[in-house]
């Protein structure tokens, strides 16, 4: 990744993170998918938390880690949470299993083929320039037969609140107020 566009990602949501804890503060401390609160413990689209017993998870844009703290709670797994920002990881809760770091998505500190799987809930992807390396990063840290599970929202979603009860379409599409820029 273009290591400008990183740093000014890093400085986007260092600078966010009091924001994006106020205003996300009441789900902030479970795994939700998405705004929409679509709930890991139900979807269980990283399967049942008990069989990850002995594997390592790796979540990239951990943020705060609550869905990597959420999963070390809930099963015996090594879950390895990145994210670019410390002022967001900074505001992780210390759990046992849960091990988290500061890094890029586009260059991940791990080894090759060492995750059994690979997650990320709204953990920047839609804000790469370069998806394609992103991916190929998930690629080379999965082990063969892995599994990867990346939520993203549609590149439309900024036209609507920040909020799943309200889908007016009331922001235009061409401003800048959600841009990961100063
Ligand atoms: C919408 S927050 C989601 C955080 C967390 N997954 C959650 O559910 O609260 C997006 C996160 O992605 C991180 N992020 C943005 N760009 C990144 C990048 N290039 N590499 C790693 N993390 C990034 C941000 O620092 C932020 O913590």
């Amino acid at each position: 990744m273009d290591k400008e566009l990183g740093a000014v990602q890093r400085r986007h949501w260092d600078a966010d993170a009091a924001r994006y804890h106020e205003d996300h503060a009441d789900y902030l401390d479970t795994f939700f998918w998405c705004p929409e609160r679509l709930a890991e413990a139900e979807a269980r689209l990283l399967g049942d938390p008990t069989e990850l017993a002995g594997r390592t998870v790796v979540e990239v844009g951990c943020g705060s880690a609550p869905c990597a703290a959420w999963l070390a709670r809930h099963s015996s797994a090594r879950v390895v949470g990145f994210d670019i920002s410390m002022h967001m990881l900074r505001r992780a809760p210390q759990v046992d299993g849960l091990h988290l770091l500061q890094a890029d998505a586009a260059s991940l500190p791990f080894p090759e083929d060492a995750a059994d799987v690979v997650f990320s809930s709204f953990g920047g992807y839609p804000f790469l320039s370069d998806l394609g390396s992103a991916m190929a990063e998930v690629a080379r840290v999965l082990r063969p037969g892995g599994s990867s599970v990346i939520a993203v929202n549609h590149p439309t979603a900024w036209i609507f609140p920040d909020d799943p009860e309200e889908l007016t379409a009331a922001i235009p599409y061409f401003q800048d107020a959600y841009l990961e820029w100063e």
